[in-house]
Parts: structure tokens; sequence; C-alpha cells
């Protein structure tokens, strides 16, 4: 069957069943491989993109789902080449360790950021408590979404002195 999506302003068709999830349409049917396969059951977040401005665990959405959505995967944060301001933050902050389940983490602080420029600490932890991170950098992502809404955070290692 054939489904239409705007994916990170991009119009595309594709011709899949309808139970196609919509992650192996952004990674296989557009090439878009940002977006992360991680527990395949909606539990972990590595998978999350927008859907209409909404986080989404692309997983487990079906593609008939979501037929004429917006979508907005990792790759279609930035503009003009300008890195997101989480990314540069993930950088400036050194979060991520494997990597793996980063993108769905900046997903998810990028709709938060939508919704709430200036999160408190307890925010950022409740809004990101269902992204899991195998490398438990969950610290540094804290700080990077802090420096992006201008809070204080910067990543203190225990032990060190500020
Ligand atoms: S891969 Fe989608 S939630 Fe884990
Ligand atoms: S950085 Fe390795 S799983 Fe999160």
């Amino acid at each position: 069957m054939a489904f239409s999506l705007t994916i990170n302003g991009q119009r595309h068709t594709v011709d899949v069943d309808s139970d196609t999830p919509l992650l192996w349409v952004i990674r296989d049917e557009v090439g878009l491989k940002g977006t992360k396969f991680g527990c395949g059951a909606g539990l972990c977040g590595a998978c999350t993109v927008h859907v209409n401005g909404q986080p989404a665990r692309s997983c487990s959405t079906p593609v008939a789902s979501v037929d004429g959505a917006s979508v907005t995967t990792i790759e279609g944060l930035s503009e003009d080449g300008q890195l997101h301001p989480l990314q540069q933050a993930w950088i400036d902050q050194g979060v991520p360790q494997c990597g793996y389940c980063q993108s769905g983490q900046i997903m998810t602080a990028a709709h938060l950021l939508n919704n709430n420029p200036s999160p408190s600490r307890q925010d950022i932890v409740t809004a990101m408590t269902g992204n899991l991170c195998r490398c438990g950098t969950y610290s540094r992502i804290v700080a990077a979404v802090e420096a992006v809404a201008g809070s204080v955070g910067h990543y203190q290692p225990a032990g060190e002195d500020a």
C-alpha cells in the first residue's frame, strides 16, 4: 500500500505493508539512519521521532497510523547546516558514550524545550525518564538540556572540584 509522509520537510511516498513500523520507513525506505532500533517494543526511546510535533516511538508506530503526517527525525533538527542548540550542547557537555540512544534522547529533549523553554531540573528528569541509556549518560543529558535552557547546568564529575 502507498503511504505519504512529510519527513524533515520533504514529501515521501512509500509502498509498504500497513503495519510496517515508522522506524523502518524512516531507515529503510527513506534512508535516514539516525533513528535507532533498541527494544522494538516501545520501551527504551531509542527510536523517538516527532510526529506532528509530538514525540513518538517509531518502532511501535504503524505507518498506516501516520499517513499524511509530518515527521521530524534527528536529521531534521539542524537547519541550514547549523546544529540545533541541543546538538551543540550535547557536544559541549560530552554527553554521548556509545551514542546509540542519543538521537532519541535529543528528540525527547527537543520536544520538552519546544513546550517548556525554561524547565526545572525536575521537569527535565521527568521528561527524559522514558529514554533509557545503558551507558548512564543521564547526568550529562540533564546538564546539556539545562545549558540550552539557560540554567546553570554544567556537569561536574563526582569528586572533582568546580
Ligand atoms: S526501539 Fe522503540 S522504544 Fe525501544
Ligand atoms: S550512550 Fe550508550 S546507550 Fe546511551
